[in-house]
């Protein structure tokens, strides 16, 4: 697939994104009855509006193309999960985690608002996506809708993105004795803060398109070979990014302390490993024939990403 071709179509499914976000994020959010609580609304657009790749919402719709899922219902679970990234991007930033002021090229939440109201912006992040994963739009069928609603909890949750950044702050020694972490501890700590909504993000095109068992399998090796890609790549960039190409802090990880591939790889060592991945992802996808294109060349993008 051309790079242009590749671009074409993450940047639709960005615009697609952004729209529906907008509308989903308008007062109808609030019951009627409800007092406005309108700060924490404005809170939740700046998180969630604006920009970001929409890489995750792409992964539900390509995925869901590739098993024959309706577009409509893929792009609105594509929006509860970006809902819940962002939520995830939110409490990461704060002071008592990695105390970022820049997202998105803009003040992250706490900055432009404070930090009671960016806590509870991600609490309502979070919690509107569940709200919008379940709705009868994403899928007719109740069972699917279940499936996804469940997966979801469970990639953000203890065993996923939640417990892979208390490991990730842990590792910088805050809460025992800093040591090491080994190269599988890495690994399994990066499967679990960035991976588990990644893969989640492809198992929920197979879930909509009630992909059988064998392509199940598929897609989740996929998912777990760029999922490791997308973090071994944001670390890289944190050492060799620009941070106005970024539009967050780059040049951070070491000074915290962070435990990373990088550091324990190097620099060219981490981006053999991004090689290995990418063609651990091709492989993953060779079932599926030229039809999974788009997601071979998703593996690149993820790969050579410069924001
Ligand atoms: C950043 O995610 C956080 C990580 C999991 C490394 P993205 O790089 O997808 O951020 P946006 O959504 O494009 O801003
Ligand atoms: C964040 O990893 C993973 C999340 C669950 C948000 P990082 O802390 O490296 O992400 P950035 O670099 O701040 O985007
Ligand atoms: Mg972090
Ligand atoms: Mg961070
Ligand atoms: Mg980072």
């Amino acid at each position: 697939m051309a790079a242009s071709d590749f671009t074409n179509r993450l940047t639709a499914v960005a615009t697609e994104t952004e729209a529906l976000l907008d509308r989903l994020l308008d007062g109808a959010v609030l019951p009627g009855e409800t007092a406005r609580p309108l700060r924490l609304l404005e809170a939740m657009r700046w998180s969630a509006l604006g920009s970001g790749k929409r890489l995750r919402p792409f992964l539900v719709v390509e995925t869901a193309a590739l098993f024959g899922a309706a577009r409509d219902g893929a792009l609105l679970a594509g929006c509860a999960l970006e809902l819940l990234h962002c939520y995830s991007l939110v409490h990461d930033d704060l002071p008592a985690m990695d105390n970022d002021d820049l997202r998105r090229g803009r003040p992250t939440v706490h900055r432009a608002f404070d930090e009671a109201t960016a806590i509870l912006a991600g609490d309502t992040l979070q919690t509107l996506a569940f709200d919008i994963m379940a709705r009868d739009e994403v899928h007719g069928e109740p069972r699917v809708r279940i499936a996804l609603v469940r997966e979801l909890a469970r990639a953000a949750g203890l065993g996923g993105m939640a417990g892979g950044q208390m490991l990730d702050l842990s590792a910088e020694g805050r809460f025992e004795t800093k040591r090491a972490l080994t190269e599988p501890e890495i690994v399994t700590l990066q499967a679990m803060k960035t991976g588990a909504l990644i893969r989640f993000a492809c198992n929920a095109g197979a879930i909509l398109g009630q992909a059988g068992a064998p392509s199940r399998a598929s897609i989740e090796r996929y998912g777990a070979a760029i999922g490791q890609a997308f973090q071994i790549a944001d670390d890289l960039l944190d050492v060799e990014g620009d941070s106005a190409q970024l539009g967050k802090a780059a040049g951070k990880d070491v000074a915290a302390g962070k435990a990373t591939l990088v550091a324990v790889l190097s620099i060219a060592g981490a981006r053999a490993r991004l090689d290995h991945l990418i063609a651990e992802a091709d492989a993953a996808l060779a079932p599926f024939g030229a039809k999974a294109d788009t997601l071979r060349a998703t593996a690149r993008f993820i790969a050579e990403r410069q924001s």
